[in-house]
């Protein structure tokens, strides 16, 4: 069976319901939300429906790899700005204002971040979104990861001041309620900006996944706990890769969010995709080289902790040996 275009009646009571509780937020469930096929899909047609051709968005480097490709098909320009090491992986206010042009259209950020693991405070949060307003700027923010931070609060960008009706806030399944392969993810956000999504959306994807949309009624009702639990294992996991990694030589910034690490390989003198190839193939250890999510990323690869402690142990350990093997003396 096929359901609306914009997703069951019931899963978007239940999203409207969800935000109001989290973050003391309204969206109107026959208009301002959208089930899509994951955030993936959620992000495609934001760019499609609110970019024209030559459009600028400012984006993180390094960021989540569709950013820039999902800019690029919907006839946009990605502009970059480092977010690097020295400020925590965090972008600011003032790097973004300084690339803003009567091009740009959009911000687009994600946090916590993939691939680094950082977390934005709402003070921080709140100068970018002073730039957006002063600028009149839409903001996309990719908020996959809300629920997954540890020690700190996550900070919904549409609850900034004067911020709910030029923000685009994405969200999804995959992530906090672990179920990737059920590709449900949603739009929230003005109705003007709803409708152009879902003309794109209703003729190129019809609906989301109906098992799926009934499979994420099911989280939000009673998957909870289970979330809550599950981020305490993955604090534990964090914990560890952390230390492990540091103790090994691979010095790591302390990720706050999501479920990956970012350390930096560049003790070892190999690029961050030598790294890795070298890795999976001398130990049987996957990580993804830095340089795949924008030049900022050289010098690091992304570890993900979402697999068990005893393979995460492993992992250490052979890349200990690996390390020890190649470091420079
Ligand atoms: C930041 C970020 N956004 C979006 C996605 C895509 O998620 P989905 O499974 O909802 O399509 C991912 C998946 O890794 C991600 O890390």
């Amino acid at each position: 069976m096929y359901t609306s275009n914009l997703g069951m009646p019931e899963l978007r009571q239940e999203l409207s319901r969800h935000l109001k509780n989290n973050y003391n937020l309204e969206y109107d469930p026959d208009s301002e939300l959208l089930i899509t096929v994951g955030v993936s899909e959620a992000l495609d047609l934001t760019m499609r429906a609110l970019l024209d051709p030559g459009d600028e968005v400012i984006m993180p480097d390094p960021c989540y790899v569709s950013y820039n490709p999902c800019v690029i098909l919907a006839g946009g320009t990605p502009i970059m700005v480092p977010a690097n090491e020295e400020t925590n992986f965090e972008i600011s206010a003032t790097d973004i204002e300084a690339r803003i042009t009567s091009q740009t259209k959009a911000i687009l950020i994600g946090y916590p971040a993939n691939p680094t693991g950082a977390v934005m405070t709402r003070d921080k949060l709140a100068q970018i979104a002073e730039v957006a307003r002063r600028h009149q700027l839409l903001v996309i923010s990719d908020e996959i990861y809300a629920k997954l931070v540890y020690g700190v609060r996550h900070a919904c960008f549409a609850t900034l001041p004067g911020m709910k009706e030029s923000t685009i806030l994405l969200g999804g399944f995959s992530k906090s309620y672990a179920m990737t392969g059920w590709r449900i993810g949603y739009a929230a956000a003005p109705k003007e900006t709803i409708a152009s999504m879902t003309k794109i959306h209703q003729y190129t994807m019809m609906c989301a996944p109906t098992m799926g949309q009934v499979a994420a009624i099911e989280a939000l009702k009673s998957g909870e706990d289970s979330a809550t639990e599950m981020v305490e294992d993955y604090n534990r996991r964090r914990l560890i890769i952390i230390k492990g990694l540091n103790d090994i030589g691979l010095p790591c910034f302390e990720p706050r969010g999501a479920f990956y690490a970012f350390p930096s390989i560049k003790g070892t003198g190999m690029t961050s995709e030598e790294f890795a190839e070298r890795l999976l193939i001398e130990e049987k250890v996957a990580v993804v080289p830095g340089s795949a999510f924008g030049q900022c990323g050289e010098g690091y690869v992304r570890c993900c902790y979402a697999t068990s402690l005893a393979d995460i142990d492993e992992a250490l350990s052979r890349m200990k040996r690996f390390v020890a093997k190649h470091r420079m003396v």
